[in-house]
């Protein structure tokens, strides 16, 4: 699965172990047998402590998907798996190469108390598990339920027993979001993407045609596109600002998607540089199709966005903007920018708004890339030379 592959670094490594996080109902299972589905050369054992064998068996039916090579077992007791997971005789390989232990909360030993799912019983499983998997070089998937405030003491005692952490997310709607925290064989910049469908996960194979949100005529003030660098792709997103007067004069910022100390930091760019007053305003941020940003080349739009929600001012369209924004009201040169302008001008955006220069060692420059200095300089290009400052 290439969307997998890609969070895991380039695939599975023998006797490493995973453990996949995430709110009851995400689809972690799923995952996980479409998953050992696709492994046909590959002998996977799906150990499910939740389900009967027989719930499994159906929602491979319902996936339409099955692998005479995969065996499902519903098994609690840790001794037993792992007496599974070890070969019969010293020296043979190993009857499992993939095994997958869902959930790890479900999973418990006598050696560490009686009642399954405490921290106690957490930590000692994982390790016994994947302590034999590695002697063994077997690969092991370890699910793991998250609740909604994400602490739980559950999945993170066991972060560090675990040479791979992805926490499987979800948007407002059937997207779903994989992410490595943690990952011994590849970066943690990449992002897995999938759709919840009724026959199972689908892999987002083209973000652009998913996340970009297609308007026709003008854009309603405050919307504002950017390509963003998630991992190894252009990602074309919406930026989404809207600001009303605080009550009682005091400001604040509503922002799950982008970081709200970068919302602040342009607010307070605006206000210095362009003389727009945000203080006594409420700022809310949205990214169309939920995904949350961590590139600063995103910042350009944020405060392009705040600028056009703040003014009543509509972003022109077929355009979209990229770029660091200094403390200073400067733009700077952020990674990948021929590559950024590339892929909007691919996507139909004939002008992109982005840094003068590009960073050292990167090189040539797509015609629809249009350097701005500073921010002032961008506000100006895109609303028109008079409307470059403003009063607020
Ligand atoms: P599941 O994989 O059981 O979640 P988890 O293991 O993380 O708790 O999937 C949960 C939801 O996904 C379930 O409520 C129904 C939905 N779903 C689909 O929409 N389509 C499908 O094909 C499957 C298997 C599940
Ligand atoms: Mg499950």
């Amino acid at each position: 699965m290439t969307e997998l592959d890609r969070v895991l670094g380039g695939g599975i490594v023998a006797g490493a172990s995973v453990l996949v996080g995430g709110e009851p109902g995400i689809g972690k299972s799923t995952l996980m047998l479409q998953m050992a589905a696709q492994m046909r050369s590959r002998s996977v054992l799906y150990v499910t402590g939740e389900e009967s064998a027989r719930q499994i068996r159906l929602r491979a039916d319902r996936l339409g998907v099955s692998n005479p090579k995969l065996a499902i077992l519903a098994e609690n007791q840790l001794e037993r798996i792992t007496r599974l997971i070890t070969p019969g005789t010293v020296g043979d390989p190993a009857p499992y190469q993939v095994v997958i232990v869902d959930s790890i909360q479900t999973i418990a030993s006598p050696e560490a108390g009686t009642v399954p799912g405490t921290p106690n019983q957490i930590k000692y499983t994982t390790f016994e598990i994947a302590d034999t998997a590695r002697e063994h070089g077997v690969a092991v998937f370890f699910v793991a339920h998250v609740t909604k405030e994400g602490s739980i003491a559950g999945p993170r005692t066991i972060e560090h027993m675990v040479d791979t952490v992805l926490y499987f997310e979800q948007s407002d709607d059937e997207t779903r979001y994989l992410r490595a925290s943690k990952n011994r064989f590849g970066s943690t910049d990449e992002i897995g993407l999938f759709t919840m469908q009724p026959r199972g996960l689908v892999q987002i194979t083209d973000p652009n045609s998913v996340f970009l949100v297609r308007r026709s005529g003008s854009l309603p003030a405050g919307v504002v596109v950017a390509p963003v660098i998630e991992g190894s792709r252009v990602l074309l997103v919406e930026v989404q600002a809207l600001t009303v007067p605080a009550k009682g004069g005091i400001s604040r910022v509503f922002s799950d998607k982008l970081d709200s100390r970068r919302v602040n930091r342009m607010a307070a760019v605006l206000e210095k540089h362009l003389g727009l007053q945000f203080s006594d305003h409420d700022m809310y941020v949205n990214v169309a199709g939920g995904m949350r940003i961590r590139d600063v080349g995103v910042e350009l739009a944020l405060a392009v966005a705040l600028y056009s929600a703040r003014t009543d001012r509509s972003f022109p369209s077929a355009t979209a903007v990229a770029g660091e924004v200094s403390l200073a009201g400067e733009i700077r040169p952020v990674a990948q920018m021929a590559r950024r302008a590339r892929t909007a001008s691919e996507m139909g955006f004939a002008r992109c708004l982005g840094p003068g220069s590009v960073r050292q060692g990167e090189s040539g420059t797509p015609v629809n890339w249009d350097g701005v200095a500073s921010l002032e300089d961008a506000v100006k290009k895109i609303f028109g030379a008079q409307n470059g400052r403003s009063t607020g």
